[in-house]
């Protein structure tokens, strides 16, 4: 294992000095989750694209390579190339479908459309050959796979065996283990794929030797030593929003820099019910991270530039500008700030870079509308090499409470997105109350954990109720809850029916100006999580 102390890095150099291992994509959709497995060996990597330079590559110095899969084909006339330099500075290389055929095309094998596709799961047969070097070794038999491909591999490159066959793909895998080169036709960073993780963790840990060194304790301490070099004796600035990314930037720039930093949090009014108290009381002085907390109760001008607004996006923009707005005013009153801290994470990073490798540009909505050019700030991005599990980690590992790390996402323009129509304030209080309802139901039976996102949502549409023996006309709640990985897709969650009914219940009884609850049974797609 390395625990040497590690330099920082360079400015475009990775950011871990330890061993690495270097992901080229191919722009599959899965690259993301071979990164992340293969940090869950312990072993720092990073993406970047395929037609990374020669010089670029070795200043990389990783001990292995893995090329991901990939939308094209290699028959195709100009196809997407692995740079010699993956070859030749002689650390093992890990093909994944299109990588594995690209491989195998480059270095003298053959590959043909294959006249069936295929999709899903498969079963591979390993072979028994010792050649496979310590990749297959003992794990024998078949193995149920999970296989997206229309090429397939019919002719070894010199040097080369089998380690795999399908019924569809004789060469289902391939190994030159002398030269430490390896393909794998199937996705082994996916979970349906039996050992995946385990060929993984040979490939980066047994064959290109990585130590295991990628750590939370080494991650926090890397952490704070760049901010520390970056940021020196100057003040920090930080839009702390309650949500994981900004609690953990705060958490790190604390231990790092102390008291050179300075959280901003804007109240904007669209806040769930007792959530800018819950901020102050897991950063309050009296707190185990005891930061300088600045609270601005912006409500009343976010709802000005709400009035008479009804469209989403019309919403939205109102909101940001707003923010943008009382943020830059309350940070100029931070004395000599010169750095803008951000929560941006890795996969901001790769998503803006994406496959053709063209300069990291962030997504424009973790940028705060121009405002580090305007008031000449720098910006700070803690985050940005680490993935959302990650963040998490370093997030519990520096104290923060785990009610706070494991909160379901929050939409930036908050309650707004979920008052349909115009935001009215009687509107928001009515929102804010079903909604703690709902959450503290889905609390008490523990189902909050068990889903990946939930929340009311308010309808200004009037529906007839009764109330003793008055008839009235109020508006309806709609609740949602989802199950999710990505966010990308999503499946409504099939709640009890007796926990729905409490928080009905409660809802109608409780609130007044409410007649009547109902539940969101929409997937996503057609659905989108959010109503808008
Ligand atoms: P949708 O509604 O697009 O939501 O299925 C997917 C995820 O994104 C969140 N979301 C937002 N987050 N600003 C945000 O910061 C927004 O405008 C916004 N709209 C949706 C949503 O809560 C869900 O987690």
């Amino acid at each position: 294992m390395n625990s040497a102390p590690q330099q920082p890095p360079a400015a475009d150099g990775p950011a871990h000095g330890g061993d690495r291992i270097l992901i080229l994509d191919f722009g599959s959709q899965t690259t993301q989750l071979i990164a992340r497995r293969v940090r869950e060996h312990g072993v720092y990597c990073e993406i970047r694209p395929f037609g990374i330079g020669a010089e670029a590559l070795r200043a990389f110095a990783p001990r292995g390579i893995i090329l991901s899969g990939g939308p094209d084909t290699v028959t195709a006339d100009a196809p997407p190339r692995i740079g010699d330099a993956v070859f030749e500075c002689g650390v093992p290389v890990l093909g994944i479908c299109y990588g594995m055929q690209a491989m195998a095309l480059q270095l003298g094998g053959a590959v043909e459309r294959s006249n069936r596709s295929e999709f899903g799961h498969a079963r591979v047969q390993v072979a028994d050959g010792r050649a496979s070097g310590s990749l297959f070794e003992g794990l024998g038999g078949t193995l149920d796979v999970w296989m997206s491909h229309g090429d397939k591999v019919t002719e070894l490159p010199r040097g080369f065996e089998v380690a795999a066959a399908s019924g569809n793909a004789p060469i289902a895998a391939m190994a030159d283990a002398k030269r430490r080169l390896f393909g794998l036709q199937f996705h082994p960073e996916v979970t349906h794929t039996e050992c995946g993780g385990e060929l993984l963790r040979r490939f980066v840990r047994d064959v290109a030797g990585c130590g295991g060194d990628w750590t939370v304790g080494n991650i926090i301490d890397h952490a704070v030593a760049r901010i520390r070099e970056q940021v020196g004796g100057e003040s920090v600035v930080l839009g702390l929003s309650g949500g994981v990314d900004s609690s953990v930037v705060a958490a790190l720039l604390s231990r790092a820099v102390g008291d050179q930093l300075a959280c901003v949090f804007v109240d904007n009014g669209l806040l769930r019910k007792n959530e800018a108290a819950e901020v102050q009381a897991a950063f309050g002085a009296s707190n185990v991270l005891p930061i300088n907390l600045r609270m601005v109760d912006a409500g009343d001008e976010f709802l000005r530039a709400l009035a008479g607004v009804g469209a989403p996006e019309a919403k939205r923009k109102a909101i940001g500008r707003t923010f943008v707005e009382v943020f830059e005013r309350e940070a100029a009153r931070v004395q000599d700030a010169r750095w803008l801290a951000q929560g941006t994470i890795y996969p901001d990073v790769i998503e803006s870079a994406g496959a053709s490798g063209h300069a990291r540009v962030i997504k424009s909505h973790h940028n705060v509308g121009g405002l580090p050019e305007r008031m000449n700030l720098r910006l700070l991005e803690p985050l940005r090499d680490l993935f959302k599990d990650e963040v998490r980690k370093v997030g519990l590992a520096l104290g923060l409470p785990e009610q706070l790390i494991h909160r379901h996402p929050f939409p930036g323009p908050g309650l707004a997105v979920r008052v349909l129509g115009e935001v009215r304030r009687e509107h928001l209080d009515v929102l804010r109350e079903a909604d703690a309802i709902f959450l503290d139901e889905l609390r008490r039976a523990d189902w909050y954990h068990k889903v990946s996102q939930a929340f009311a949502v308010y309808l200004p549409v009037r529906s007839v109720g009764v109330v003793g023996d008055a008839r009235r006309y109020e508006h309806v709640i709609a609740l949602r809850a989802v199950e999710t990985t990505d966010f990308m897709t999503a499946r409504w969650a099939a709640l009890p029916h007796d926990l729905l009914a409490r928080a009905s219940n409660r809802i109608v009884n409780e609130i007044s100006g409410v007649s009547r609850v109902v539940y969101d049974v929409t997937g996503k797609p057609p659905g989108t999580i959010e109503w808008e």
